[in-house]
């Protein structure tokens, strides 16, 4: 039998909302047919973003989201995506598939759409070929509460308000795509950019700046020691692929048990990067101020056959939704310092919530986990610790269990999931009396997945629950994650 000893008197603190966030960039068909069909199209919509898509996606309570790109935002200048649509300049999209963008899903709509769908949005700035003054003034132009001439462009086009819009990002992957810099370069263009990034009507807002892709820790010591003091908040980036090797990924659906092990624990790698980049960020910021923004993560496998290469466009199986869990109870358990996470991405690219075709549109595996994990939205993380057996193939181990737990006006909620494809686990949960819990659960074949002829994986109800003289007893099936609220006995 596994072990879970949950301690309710530890706790790192609170798991920020923001851990379970979205990204939304200009490529393939998230912005386009994904969230944005326009006023006239057919499907139903409210100023032309999609209704079925923000229903859903009110549904799991996105806390943030993050836009333009990606590579997308160190080409994309704002002033572009303002005023009347048809003036707006059509430009190509260089980063994804050479097809030309025609702007008319700006700075207007994007915040729009967080409005409907009730989250904060989070803009990221051009730093590789923009200008620090496009960046100034479209913080200006976006929160400015003045009559100066860029906030007066802003009541022209239809918006007497400033948004107070909090999240800037710096530049994206300055390191790559976003300019090829050198970190010390960059720290110091980070610094001219900061300098320009103004508060508006008191209301600081948070600076993020370009962190590290994956492991390089030479980028996150260079911007703590020179820039720091100027952020509020240090990026980073880091994709699961599940052959590990960029050039020939693996497929979204068509793999094996032991590439479904190798992608479960090669994903644990979060938990390394985490370490590693905390410990950087310990030694200049020891009260631990700045945030760690992991504001792109997930799997990225081969595009599905037959569509642009261009597109990022894959299909989600079950393994996604437990890749999903796994990275999400690792960022709870470092909560101390990472206070947002935005997977990419929200629509129709790489590890999406929802994939759209025409008027249809389904909810992949890892939407479900979204909605699983949505109690421990600012609740108070509690220390967890998993005893259980690996599992795995020949060449590739990973343990049978992850979980994490948090409490919440007197509510203990605990997510956990079976990695194993095929064997059931009971559990026994240990350090609390319990007086009543429920639970919901997602589960189904390893490489499952929801196509548009219908959605056999959604979250039911979960009848391996027991409690015997107030200790709690839970059956996992295979291939599972759980969600269940407990009450203390
Ligand atoms: O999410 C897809 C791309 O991955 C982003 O545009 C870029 O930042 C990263 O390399």
């Amino acid at each position: 039998m596994a072990r879970i000893i949950l301690n309710p008197e530890l706790s790192l603190g609170t798991i920020d909302k923001n851990i379970f966030g979205q990204f939304s960039e200009h490529l393939g068909h998230c912005i386009y047919e994904g969230i944005f069909v326009g006023e006239n199209s057919p499907i139903p919509n409210t100023h032309g973003i999609r209704n079925d898509v923000i229903e859903a996606l009110k549904r799991i309570r996105v806390p943030v989201l993050r836009w333009p790109g990606g590579c997308f935002a160190d080409e994309y200048h704002w002033e572009d995506g303002i005023g009347p649509r048809e003036k707006r300049k059509r430009m190509v999209n260089n980063n994804w598939g050479g097809v030309v963008e025609d702007n008319s899903f700006g700075t207007h709509e994007f915040l729009k759409l967080c409005e409907l769908i009730g989250c904060e949005p989070y803009i990221c700035g051009n730093v590789g070929s923009g200008t620090v003054r496009e960046l100034a003034e479209w913080i200006e132009y976006v929160n400015s509460p003045s009559d100066s001439s860029v906030a007066q462009k802003r009541w022209e086009n239809g918006r007497r308000e400033p948004w107070q819009v909090k999240y800037w990002g710096v530049g994206n992957e300055n390191w790559g795509g976003g300019g090829s810099m050198r970190a010390e370069y960059y720290a110091d263009v980070y610094r001219r950019y900061a300098t320009y990034c103004r508060n508006f009507a008191d209301k600081p807002i948070y600076r993020i700046a370009c962190g590290a892709g994956s492991g390089d820790y030479h980028w996150t010591e260079v911007l703590m020691r020179e820039a720091s003091r100027m952020f509020e908040g240090l990026s980073l980036h880091h994709y699961t692929i599940p052959t590990g090797d960029w050039g020939k990924k693996g497929s979204a659906t068509a793999f094996g048990l032991d590439e479904y092990y190798a992608t479960l624990a090669r994903t644990r790698e979060m938990e390394t990067l985490l370490r590693g980049h905390s410990a950087i960020m310990d030694r200049y910021d020891p009260e631990k101020k700045k945030g760690l923004m992991v504001d792109e993560w997930g799997i990225w496998t081969d595009v599905e056959p037959g569509t642009n290469p261009g597109f990022l466009y894959q299909q989600n199986t079950m393994r996604d939704a437990l890749l999903a869990a796994v990275n999400f109870d690792i960022f709870a358990a470092h909560c101390d310092r990472v206070r947002m996470a935005n997977i990419a991405q929200m629509v129709n690219v790489l590890q999406a919530m929802i994939l759209t075709r025409g008027e249809k549109m389904l909810l992949t595996p890892t939407y479900h986990v979204f909605d699983l994990y949505k109690a421990h939205q600012d609740a108070k993380q509690l220390h967890t610790t998993v005893l259980c057996d690996a599992v795995g193939s020949e060449s590739w181990k990973t343990p049978q269990l992850s979980a994490s737990a948090s409490e919440k006006e007197s509510k203990i909620t605990l997510t956990l999931s079976n990695l194993s494809a095929d064997a059931p686990v009971k559990v026994q949960i240990e350090g609390l009396a319990v007086s009543f819990a429920r639970g919901r659960i997602l589960s189904g074949a390893y490489n499952q997945y929801n196509d548009f002829e219908g959605e056999q994986l959604a979250v039911k109800d979960f009848d391996g629950l027991t409690i015997k003289d107030s200790r709690l007893q839970i059956d996992l099936p295979p291939c599972c994650v759980a969600a269940v609220e407990i009450e203390r006995g």
